[in-house]
Order: structure tokens, then sequence, then C-alpha cells
């Protein structure tokens, strides 16, 4: 059933840049395994900037009562069909992939048609953002909630973005290729954003009727905002409307209550069928990885926008790969595609406010030896609201360099900047090809940058979720190859805003093999007020488990097992309710869409098709969870 392609998003190699600037500082890199591999604690703390934070490579710290108090799922335990979970906690599972948005709406049929997939959950859920809706008149159905001293209304109400990654054919259309444009806009109408209202109503969670909820796909009507807007480079010969947001991988919300999705892998929606005319790939092209065939959803043959060798569609390829605003409480908004955060793979967008109100959005750009970037507001948030202007239509973008004495720099993606001087002619297209710019700038090749996080007290992290290619180790990434991953941290100057920063290695996921503690292939990642780290894996994990969700303690290094997933998922996607007592967390692509490994959300029958839903977890005994 499974369609390999499709399911590897990550297919070569596109930064064909020279960018090695660690080259001429590096240490032998020989020498540097053999080291890591008898001691990463010394490994790490020689090249780490801050001895305190000399953390790298997990060790197996003594159990004590702290940050974390859950017994973990242990390692026999975290395999087969269906999720296991610590036995201090408990799930339940909300809107399975073609469930109705809203009550009433067309119920999941498999496989379902363009019309309803366009009223019903998408598949592939990822990121997502929990806001809570703080109405008095909301009476509380749980018990708990309503003698806890923690209630809140906000609590057990609230609208949830959610973002649909990715569905293969064989998942959604129960065949490799669409065979007409009625199957290509069901895999278009699986894709994209679910807006639902949600509420918990005699202890459990459900989707309601709502005024905002909404699916956005790829054929939803977007606008584009900031330096690229009205660009020639975003009009196409045909002259057709922007539309639609596709691949939304991470994503994450922002101080003013909006929800910004990423759009990740869009090169692989797009092909050539060479018939209008021969597609060659330009070097841009070759940059961001659109190639003849894409991942094979073979939308290009029944949708001209995405052929690559139709000459009406020109351009149509620069309308993807954007960071993307939605409202959250406003269903007639049109989705705004925010040109000042850049061009790439966009793997997650994590706000926060640094010096003078200034909003800093942290962004990593998932490709093996692709690159972390940040974007700084120009101004207070605020007084650019105020003004009537986005935060996020004028600032600063920048892309990090890692030096090997466990410094770093934030190198600006700007005209003046040296190092791209005459390369482009104007902001727009600098943007369009941010890569490109940035491999200009010299930015450090990472090992595929994930989910970004910013801790309380500032540090940064961010999931390197593997590097199968890498072939010469530099001090960020320190393995060569790197399969299984590891977690980077720094501490930006000037709180969030500076041009400096230091840094260190957290984690090195290749230690944990063969022990209670071992995962591989971090990807999403939290953390919480309190000094927990709440990851995320998606790939291979060894010792036999499934993907799973793990939670660390930042202070000590702890590590435990929270939630394992079922055969052939990810484990993707995170939020909280404000009191951080209801944990929402998505299982995507269970079995890989393959019912003969399992079938969940439905007990194991070998028939079921299984269906990417989110995991609803709470403590038993009601506690903040991760503790
Ligand atoms: Fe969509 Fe890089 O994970
Ligand atoms: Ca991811
Ligand atoms: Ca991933």
């Amino acid at each position: 059933m499974t369609d390999d392609l499709q399911y590897d998003n990550d297919n070569g190699i596109s930064n064909p840049s020279d960018n090695r600037p660690f080259q001429d500082v590096l240490r032998a890199n020989l020498a540097r395994r053999q080291v890591l591999k008898g001691g990463l604690g010394l490994a790490a703390a020689s090249f780490v900037a801050a001895p305190s934070l000399a953390n790298a490579g997990f060790r197996h710290w003594p159990r004590r009562r702290g940050l974390i108090n859950f017994t973990p799922v242990a390692v026999a335990d975290g395999s087969g069909p269906m999720p296991s979970i610590s036995p201090d906690y408990q799930y339940d599972v909300l809107i399975p992939w073609g469930d109705p948005l809203e009550p009433g709406g067309p119920a999941f049929s498999w496989p379902p048609n363009a019309a309803d997939q366009a009223q019903q959950i998408g598949i592939g859920h990822d990121g997502m953002a929990f806001f809570p809706i703080d109405q008095s008149d909301c009476s509380p159905f749980d018990s708990k909630f309503r003698r806890g001293h923690w209630f809140r209304p906000g609590n057990y109400h609230g609208m949830l973005a959610i973002n649909h990654e990715f569905g293969g054919n064989s998942h959604v259309l129960g065949k490799s290729s669409p065979e007409s444009l009625e199957e290509v806009r069901t895999s278009q109408h699986a894709h994209g954003v679910s807006i639902v209202e949600i509420k918990k109503i005699h202890g459990q969670w459900r989707p309601l009727a709502s005024k905002n909820a909404r699916r956005i796909h790829v054929n939803t009507p977007v606008t584009f905002s900031g330096p690229v807007a009205g660009h020639p480079l975003l009009q196409t010969p045909a002259g057709n409307i922007p539309l639609g947001t596709v691949n939304n991988c991470s994503s994450g919300p922002t101080p003013w209550g909006t929800y910004l999705t990423c759009e990740e892998n869009f090169n692989g929606y797009f092909g050539a069928t060479n018939r209008e005319q021969t597609w060659l790939p330009t070097e841009a092209h070759q940059r961001y990885g659109f190639s003849e065939g894409g991942f094979g959803y073979g939308w290009e043959k029944f949708d001209a926008r995405f052929d690559l060798s139709n000459p009406d569609y020109k351009n149509e390829e620069h309308r993807f790969g954007w960071v993307v605003e939605i409202d959250p409480f406003d269903a007639t908004q049109t989705p705004v595609k925010r040109t000042a955060l850049g061009r790439f793979k966009h793997e997650g967008a994590t706000s926060v406010i640094g010096k003078d109100g200034r909003v800093v959005v942290y962004m990593g750009d998932d490709e093996r030896f692709d690159y972390i970037y940040k974007f700084v507001s120009a101004d207070h948030y605020r007084d650019m609201l105020d003004r009537g202007q986005s935060p996020l239509d004028e600032g600063t973008l920048y892309v990090a360099r890692f030096h090997e004495d466990g410094s770093g720099t934030w190198l600006p993606l700007t005209l003046d900047n040296p190092d791209l001087a005459g390369h482009f002619h104007d902001m727009a297209e600098l943007l369009v090809h941010t890569r490109i710019a940035a491999d200009l700038a010299g930015a450090t090749p990472m090992d595929r940058p994930e989910w970004t996080t910013v801790a309380p007290n500032g540090d940064v992290y961010c999931t390197l979720t593997n590097n199968s290619r890498r072939t010469e180790a530099d001090a960020a990434n320190p393995l060569a190859p790197n399969p299984d991953g590891h977690i980077i941290r720094w501490h930006d100057s000037e709180e969030h805003t500076g041009t400096h920063f230091s840094w260190d290695i957290f984690l090195i996921a290749e230690t944990t093999h063969g022990t209670e503690d071992s995962f591989s292939d971090p990807d999403g990642l939290y953390a919480d007020p309190d000094g927990r780290l709440f990851i995320e894996t998606d790939g291979g994990q060894k010792d036999g488990l499934n993907n799973q969700l793990l939670v660390a303690d930042t202070h000590t290094g702890e590590l435990r097992r929270l939630l394992t997933g079922v055969t052939g998922d990810e484990i993707t996607g995170l939020t909280m309710t404000p009191d951080r007592r209801t944990l929402f967390v998505n299982t995507q692509h269970p079995g890989n869409g393959d019912p003969s490994l399992t079938n969940f959300p439905a007990p194991y029958d070998g028939v079921t098709i299984p269906r990417d839903c989110t995991i609803v977890i709470t403590r038993k005994d009601g506690g903040i969870i991760g503790s």
C-alpha cells in the first residue's frame, strides 16, 4: 500500500553550495568521531561555549523526584499496531482524517470524493496550535475542572488549528496515481489546514458547529504580503489568482493570536508533463529540489498549475515555500503568505517577543545541509499592529553560522550584505531565492533542521533530525554520517534580537540506543515553562520501537518515554491547553496507510484503513503534562 517515494520527503540533496565554513577550523574528523564514540560528554564539553550547558550525550541519570515523575513506556512495550502510553497517563482520539469538520458534515468513506474531502478533516496531521476560547458561559462538564483550582474555561474549549502535511496516493485514493482531475482535487483537498472548534464535553473532546471552522487547502484563495507581494516573480502568464497552501508541516502561534503554518516539501507536488515544451530545470529549480517526477503525486497530469513544463504557469512554483498566517477566529480571512520570512522548506515558525518588543521568529529549512533562520521585526510588534502593519512584513531575515568555538553569528540576508552584493535586483528576488542568498552569505549547512522551541530562560533548541549523507563532521554537526540526529541549543544576544549567540549540543540520539532511553530522528520539539523538553520522533527507531514522544529535563538531562505510536507512523504536532493539563499530539501516516500493519484509531483487524488523528493526552491524576 505504501508509496515509498511520497513518504520520503527528503529525497536528494538540493544544496550544492560549497558552504563549509568550518572546514578551516575543524578538528580532524576521524579523531572527533572516536572521541564522540568514546565519551560524548567530554567531546561536547570541548566545543561548548558555556560549560554549565555541557549536557551532550545522554547518560543514565539517576532517577529522582523532580520535573519528570511518570513511569516511562518500556522499550519492550513500544511496538505494534496500537499506541502505548505511560501507566500514569491516558489518551483519547480526536478528529481523525475524514471526519466531518463540523457535526452533520459528510461522514468518512474510503476513498473520499473531492467535495466531501473539502468539508472533512485533512490527512497528514502535523503542526498545530490550541487557541483557548475564554467564554464564561461555557459550563465545565468535567467535574474535576469544576472543583479544581486551575479551572478556566479556555482549558476545555478552543480553536484547534492543525496542519495536514501530506497523504500518499495509496492512502488517500487507493491507487498509486490519480486518473482524473477529480482524484487530483481529492488529494489536494486532503492537504492544507483545518480550523476546528473543539470542546471537552462529558470528559471527551469533540468538534462543535462553529462560525470559525474552515478548511484551507490547495485550492483556497490566498494572498501575499511583504517585499515579494506584487512582484513579477509571483505572476504567471495565465494570470491565475494565487491559490492554496501545501505540505503544511510544523507551525506556531503568534503573540497576537494568529496561526503560522509552514510550507515544507512543496517542490514534490510539481512535475513536468513535457506536453507544452520540454522542461529544463534552472539553477534555482535545482536548489529547491524540483524534478520532472516530483514525489509521484501526479497532480501535474491533470492540473496545469503544477506542470513545470506548461509556460502559462511559469512562476507558479514561486507561490509556495512560504510561511502563511491564518486567523483562527475569522473564517472570512484570506490566508496571507508572509514573504519577509523567506522561501524555503519551512519547518516551523516559533515566535518570541524580543528586545524592545520586536517579534523574533525562528525557522528551520529541512533539507540535508540546509540552514537555520530567524526573522526580527522592524519595530515593537504592538506599535506595528497599531499602525495597521503586520510585524511579519517588515524586518530582517538572518541565517545562522555556527563557529567552532561555541559562538555563532546571525548573517543578514539583505541587499547591503557585501556577500550578496550584485546577486539580486531587489529584496523580492532575494527572498524568492532565500536558499541561494543564504549560500552566498556563508551559512552553516546543518543536518536537516526541523522544529525550534524557546525555553523560558531564552535558550533556543532545534532538532537536527539526521543526515545520512554527511561525510565531514563539524562542531555543530558532529557526526558523519549522522543517522539518528541531534538537538542543538543556542542563546541569542540582546534578548533574541542580536546578531551573536552562544551554542552547544544538547543531545546526540546515537548515544541512547540499546538503553531504555532509546530514540532516533528527533523532530517535533516543545520547551515548557518548567524546563521540560518534549521531543517527538520521525524516522526508523532503534530497538524495535515505534515513533515516540519523550520528555527531557533540560536541567539534568533525564529522559523518559511518555508515548509510543503505531507501526509505520510518525508522532508530530504538539500543543497544550493553557493549564498544561491537556496535551494534543498527532499520529501521522499510521502504517503508512497499510491496513495490514495497523488500523488505528480502530482496534487491529487487518482490514480497516488506518487514519491520521490527534491523540489527546491527560495525566490520570489531572496533573501537569510531563510531570
Ligand atoms: Fe515535515 Fe521536516 O518534517
Ligand atoms: Ca517535521
Ligand atoms: Ca521529519
